[in-house]
């Protein structure tokens, strides 16, 4: 059956040269594995049947050979180079319910990175996520699938941009967003993530921060404080493109409809919502919620994910991609996991200080 094609990269080595790799020092020391035949056999299908009912409710069945043979791969492979891959709630079901061991938000991804005891991490993610767990675990080799796997918040602010606030505002205390580079993490004060961000900006004690890089998120958490909150100008422009009238426009047409957005959509957005979160607490709130139809105002893998494993609940799915995370698929985390690359590489300087940042974060709890 030609069931290759879905993968067109897959098959082109000209995404990344070894040779020119930063990574090639790290590469140097795992084993040399030879590709595995990646075509639906039989043995294949036997090897993957546990895992196709975890995606059924989304994958097509017709679907599953091109898939299976990935996965099989895969999690061989994640044996052989005692690795693990971390997967954010954006991945694909195929990687998010079939090859991934650890799955949460920014957050519990950052936690799950600190404990780790693999010798390799591969992100399932975008960059900053796996500049984030190297930075916890500076020793372990991190690759990320695709380095151009960006984030249009962490995009939007650099660390000379940091130092121009620090002089502008003197002794106020700067927060970063997860959502940004190592270099601006290093030179804040303590990060933060959709999941504590009010949390955060409370324990500094101060009567006002500055709070970056997503405007959007910083509205949200002003609204929810006595803090004042200066912003920065960075929006994530997947959420930003939902709007309130949309919002409205969808309650009408599916009564009874439970409305659920990400912090990083706008403020307007969020007042129309019946709860804001973090990727992981909007999947919590509809695990134990169960509520009958709900909408979930992020980004679209993520319903899938959840439709996955939630039976009762009929998702009402506008799509909104994130193009950054759908760089990652399966034949380039096979990639990665075969010829141990991209390694993600920070000064260490850098990742020193910027490490007491995400620390300081995580030890609030
Ligand atoms: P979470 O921390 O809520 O997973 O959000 C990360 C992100 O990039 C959302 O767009
Ligand atoms: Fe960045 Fe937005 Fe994509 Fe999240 S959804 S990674 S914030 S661009």
């Amino acid at each position: 059956m030609g069931v290759q094609n879905l993968y067109p990269e897959a098959n082109s080595d000209t995404t990344f040269k070894a040779s020119l790799s930063p990574s090639f020092k790290s590469a140097s020391r795992f084993s040399v594995i030879a590709k595995p035949d990646l075509t639906w056999t039989a043995e294949v299908e036997a090897a993957t049947a546990h895992l196709y009912p975890k995606v059924s409710k989304v994958i097509p069945q017709f679907e599953w050979p091109l898939f299976a043979p990935y996965i099989k791969a895969i999690n061989e492979l994640k044996l052989q180079r005692n690795a693990v891959i971390l997967a954010h709630n954006y991945q694909t079901p195929e990687i998010f319910h079939c090859v991934a061991d650890y799955v949460g938000d920014s957050l519990q991804l950052a936690k799950l990175a600190a404990q780790s005891q693999a010798d390799v991490i591969v992100q399932g993610g975008v960059h900053f996520m796996a500049e984030t767990s190297k930075i916890l675990n500076p020793s372990k080799v991190v690759l990320t699938p695709d380095t151009k796997a960006g984030c249009s918040l962490a995009a939007s602010i650099t660390a000379s941009d940091i130092r121009y606030l620090r002089k502008k505002y003197p002794g106020v205390p700067i927060i970063a967003y997860v959502n940004t580079s190592a270099e601006v993490k290093a030179e804040v004060d303590i990060c933060c993530t959709s999941s504590n961000a009010v949390r955060v900006v409370e324990s500094l004690g101060v009567k006002r921060v500055i709070l970056l890089p997503d405007r959007h998120l910083a509205d949200n958490v002003a609204a929810s404080t006595d803090v004042e909150i200066i912003p920065w100008n960075g929006a994530c422009e997947v959420h930003e493109r939902f709007t309130a009238e949309e919002i409205m426009n969808y309650r009408l047409d599916h009564p009874g409809l439970t409305v659920i957005a990400h912090p990083e959509c706008p403020k307007e957005v969020v007042m129309v919502s019946d709860f804001s979160g973090s990727t992981a607490a909007m999947i919590d709130y509809v695990k134990k919620q169960k509520p009958k139809s709900v909408l979930l105002v992020t980004e679209c893998s993520m319903a899938d994910n959840v439709a996955a494993e939630t039976t009762g609940t009929e998702f009402v799915r506008p799509c909104n991609l994130c193009p950054h995370m759908k760089r990652i698929t399966l034949p380039k985390i096979l990639d990665s996991l075969l010829y141990i690359r991209e390694e993600i590489i920070i000064d260490p300087i850098i990742a020193e200080k910027a490490k007491k940042s995400v620390q300081r974060m995580i030890n609030l709890g």
